[in-house]
């Protein structure tokens, strides 16, 4: 019998923008825990850790985007991260990439991450 992972609720999709990523904490941690996009409507989501020194990576509530929301960045150093698969191109955790997360989405646009 196969095991079904517990889901948990992370937002609506209507609460994220493409290219935009926001700061969520699902798991009651007191801080944003992981950072959630769309790219071309679907929604991304990554543990808010960079993989140099495992911190998180805003400078402030929802600043994770280089302006224009080409690159995900941690503001601690610098690091650039591709949005489509967390890898990083460019700082100090070169080749290096961001832990994703997997979700779904139901029925009623409820994003869901599956832990
Ligand atoms: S901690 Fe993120 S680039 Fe150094």
């Amino acid at each position: 019998m196969n095991q079904v992972a517990p889901l948990t609720f992370l937002c609506d999709v209507q609460d994220l923008q493409d290219r935009a990523a926001r700061g969520f904490d699902p798991f009651d941690r007191g801080r944003d825990t992981v950072l959630a996009l769309l790219l071309d409507g679907r929604p991304k989501v990554y543990r808010n850790d960079c993989p140099h020194l495992n911190v998180p990576m805003q400078y402030r509530k929802d600043r994770f985007m280089t302006p224009g929301g080409e690159y995900i960045v941690c503001f601690a150093h610098g690091a650039r991260f591709l949005p489509e698969n967390g890898l990083c191109v460019s700082g100090p955790c070169l080749g290096q990439s961001l832990t994703e997360l997997a979700c779904l989405v139901d029925g009623e646009g409820r994003i869901w991450l599956e832990t």
